[in-house]
């Protein structure tokens, strides 16, 4: 069976991918540099990798040297490594440009037969935004290089959403302009199977979006709703939100791009086309279910026993 690896593999849609490639009977390798992570679900009820991955590879991808090795045996390389928080040692060119390009590199060198990028639908409309272009210069690497590859390009995620669950939950409601622009926003394992089956087939780029379209005030609405509260809303003018970006982008890039593309999407329809079954709705509940189970957790003698049955080896 093909061995995969998998870039990127602790975070919301790696972790998917790991799962699915599993499914689908592939052996797979996941690049880690925090071991923490991957005994634990993630914070958007992605799953924990360390009972799925069958080799767990230990290196920074920032890092050249800490790589040595890493793509010997693989057939295919899936990377949805990123930056996508501020991070005040690495930019987006270190990680989402550089970082990619050093596997791509060892890819290459090691024979490795197809490279899976994610990257941004719409990018082309975004380019003013240092993430994107990083995420874009990267792709013109894969291009160039001659191997063959398929790019990724997901509308927003279910766990980007959450933040209007989390905005609702605190009573107020923030949102960009008139709230009226549309998108399909997608789960992630809806996202990891569209990922899996571009691993299998032959188109270089894949548009992906959710099978749900709203607009972003109908989303905030879906969260006030399930979470039972009608928030203060406050609408954010689509010029102070630039405003806005342009301060913090003298104290830090990152932030600034994390405000230049929610005004980005706010001014436009993301709607790509769509892929799965998970709705929004449900996500929403499973996550307030989540959390309040968390902060109410069950008895210990009934959380043992749940432990106990879920529990895999590492
Ligand atoms: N969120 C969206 O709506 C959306 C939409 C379209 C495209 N995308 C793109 O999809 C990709 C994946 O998104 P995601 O939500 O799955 O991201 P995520 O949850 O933040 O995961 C990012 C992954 O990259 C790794 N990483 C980040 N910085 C690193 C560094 N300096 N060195 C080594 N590894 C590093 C993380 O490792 P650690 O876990 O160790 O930090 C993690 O495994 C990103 O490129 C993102 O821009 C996102």
């Amino acid at each position: 069976m093909k061995k995969v690896l998998v870039a990127g593999s602790t975070g919301y849609i790696g972790r998917y991918v790991v799962q699915e490639l599993k499914l689908r009977g592939y052996q797979v390798r996941a690049l880690v540099r925090n071991t923490g992570k991957i005994g634990q679900p993630g914070p958007h009820l992605e799953p924990a990798i360390a009972p799925l991955a069958d080799e767990i590879f230990i290196g920074e991808a920032t890092k050249p040297e800490t790589l040595a090795n890493v793509c010997d045996g693989v057939d295919i390389v899936f990377s949805s490594l990123g930056l996508t928080r501020p991070d005040f040692v690495h930019s987006c060119f270190d990680v989402d440009y550089r970082a990619n390009l050093n596997l791509l590199r060892l890819a290459l060198k090691a024979g490795v037969k197809k490279f899976v990028y994610v990257s941004v639908f719409n990018a082309h409309r975004m380019m003013e935004i240092q993430n994107i272009q990083a995420h874009e210069k990267f792709v013109d690497e894969l291009r160039a290089s001659g191997i063959d590859y398929a790019v990724i390009r997901p509308t927003g995620y279910f766990s980007d959403m959450a933040q209007f669950l989390n905005m609702a939950r605190s009573g107020v409601m923030l949102t960009l302009g008139d709230g009226d622009k549309r998108s399909n926003p997608i789960h992630g394992a809806d996202l990891a199977k569209a990922c899996v089956d571009a691993l299998e087939g032959n188109d270089s780029v894949v548009e992906v979006g959710g099978p749900e379209t709203f607009t972003y005030r109908e989303v905030a609405d879906l969260a006030s709703e399930v979470v039972g509260k009608h928030p203060f809303v406050a609408s954010l003018p689509l010029w102070l939100a630039d405003g806005i970006a342009a301060v913090t982008g003298l104290i830090n890039r990152d932030i600034q791009d994390v405000a230049l593309f929610a005004s980005a999407v706010s001014r436009m329809d993301s709607v790509a086309p769509a892929h799965g079954t998970h709705r929004l709705r449900d996500y929403f509940v499973e996550m307030l279910n989540n959390e309040e189970h968390r902060q109410h957790p069950a008895p210990t003698g009934m959380a043992e026993n749940k432990h106990e049955s879920g529990s895999q080896p590492v």
